[in-house]
């Protein structure tokens, strides 16, 4: 349940100091809404909650989940994706726009900004770069941005043609905006189910070559080098897409990129089992993919882990794989995976984890200065990084069930979040 808690205390914490890359053990005082005083021994007569020894983190962000409203509420709602960003300890989302209608107007941005205004999760609607996402026509960028449109994107598919990317880039630079780049040559991938290679070949399942993500990764790169746009390279999945990104970078193009939990946790051979919740667009790729996304997470060439929450009902992903919508849940396992597969491992190091899920986004999507600062607005996502825990998905709040890691053992988990004046948790009580 969430509260409301304009002041509290959080006691006993390792706080996230981002000017020294590190943590520091301190108590963290909110008033009205606000970080009032960072420190050891903080006392005050407010609501407390003592997070023994847990981080405590400028609230985590997830610059790409789809929440699936207005049009398509049986799969998810703002309510629910929130509940689930939540639970994830995220306290920041951004939710793309393949909704039914597009958000292609001032008005939809509106609504969803409305809808979601009294949440403990601040939802940030991303906008479409073309009207219906049909390539054709460029949505009032202008317009979108001034409801509250914090980035463009034609997601669920690519910006169509080289002249229409052109032209947003050129329209996002004017407007200090940010173009989230889904790259598919659709050509190449229609009607395809999983990555083409050994794995499909042995299945008898079409597969997408992983050239239909690199085709549109390089001309997209082209196109930011030319207008001087920025682009964000979404859900990045290949070794090649990587390779480009890392030089586009040294040559001071500007562009960022994010990748997926399941894209350095998951490989194509998990598709043997036929499980349509492996079913992801972009697919899952080879171990070789994996091994240079996790490479380009550990050099920065990767600046940001993002879900890819893709929610969808029951009766739509229990059919055969082919059938089956592309999609998979993931807020709520994001923190875990991320833990289990990179900061274990000694790919990534804390400060890694906080720059790609927290910093990196923040400053990616203009959203200011969310450090711990005296007077800066309160996000706060206390994290307990060694905490082990089984997925359950019948206990996601989430509408949605569609997660392949369902008995996985993860280790990492929020504790609970503080955002807009609200706390929630499940696991520590307010004293
Ligand atoms: O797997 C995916 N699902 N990839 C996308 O690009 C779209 C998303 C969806 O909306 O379901």
């Amino acid at each position: 349940m969430t509260q409301f808690v304009q002041d509290i205390i959080f006691k006993n914490g390792l706080l996230y100091d981002e000017s020294a890359g590190g943590f520091v053990p301190g108590d963290l005082l909110i008033k009205n809404g606000k970080i009032k005083a960072i420190g050891q021994n903080l006392s005050a007569s407010v609501a407390a909650v003592d997070v023994r020894g847990a981080w405590l983190l400028p609230g985590l962000i997830d610059m790409h989940v789809h929440l699936r409203e207005p049009g398509q509420e049986y799969k998810e709602t703002l309510e629910t994706g929130a509940a689930a960003a939540m639970a994830g300890g995220f306290t920041t989302v951004c939710c793309m726009p393949n909704t039914i209608p597009v958000i292609d107007t001032s008005g939809i941005v509106e609504f969803i900004k409305k809808r979601s205004q009294n949440f403990l999760v601040t939802i940030h609607p991303v906008g479409a770069v073309t009207k219906g996402r049909k390539g054709e026509e460029l949505v009032e960028m202008a317009d979108l941005q001034r409801a509250g449109a914090v980035a463009f994107s034609d997601d669920g598919d690519s910006v169509k043609t080289a002249e229409m990317m052109r032209r947003a880039l050129e329209y996002s630079k004017m407007l200090g905006a940010l173009i989230i780049d889904h790259c598919e040559d659709v050509s190449l991938s229609e009607g395809k189910h999983m990555n083409e290679g050994l794995v499909s070949t042995r299945l008898g399942i079409y597969g997408i070559p992983h050239v239909a993500e690199e085709i549109i990764v390089a001309r997209d790169i082209l196109l930011a080098a030319f207008t001087g746009g920025r682009l964000h390279l979404a859900h990045v999945s290949t070794k090649a897409s990587v390779e480009m990104i890392r030089e586009a970078k040294r040559r001071g193009i500007p562009v960022t990129a994010e990748t997926c939990p399941h894209h350095f946790s998951l490989t194509d051979e998990a598709v043997v089992l036929f499980d349509s919740n492996l079913k992801v667009n972009p697919p899952l790729r080879t171990a070789e993919d994996v091994a240079a996304v996790k490479e380009g997470l550990r050099d920065g060439t990767i600046d940001v882990i993002a879900s890819d929450h893709a929610p969808h009902a029951p009766q739509e992903k229990e059919v055969e794989f082919d059938a089956a919508p592309f999609g998979l849940t993931g807020m709520e396992t994001a923190v875990g995976l991320v833990f289990r597969e990179l900061v274990q491992p000694g790919i990534l190091t804390p400060r890694q984890v906080v720059e790609k899920m927290a910093i990196n986004p923040a400053k990616i999507l203009n959203l200011g200065d969310r450090s711990f600062k005296a007077g800066n607005k309160a996000h706060v996502t206390v994290l307990n990084p060694a905490q082990k825990w089984v997925v359950d998905v019948f206990q996601f709040k989430s509408k949605a069930r569609n997660c392949p890691f369902q008995g996985w053992e993860l280790v990492g988990k929020s504790l609970g979040v503080y955002g807009n004046s609200q706390w929630w948790s499940e696991e520590i009580a307010v004293s």
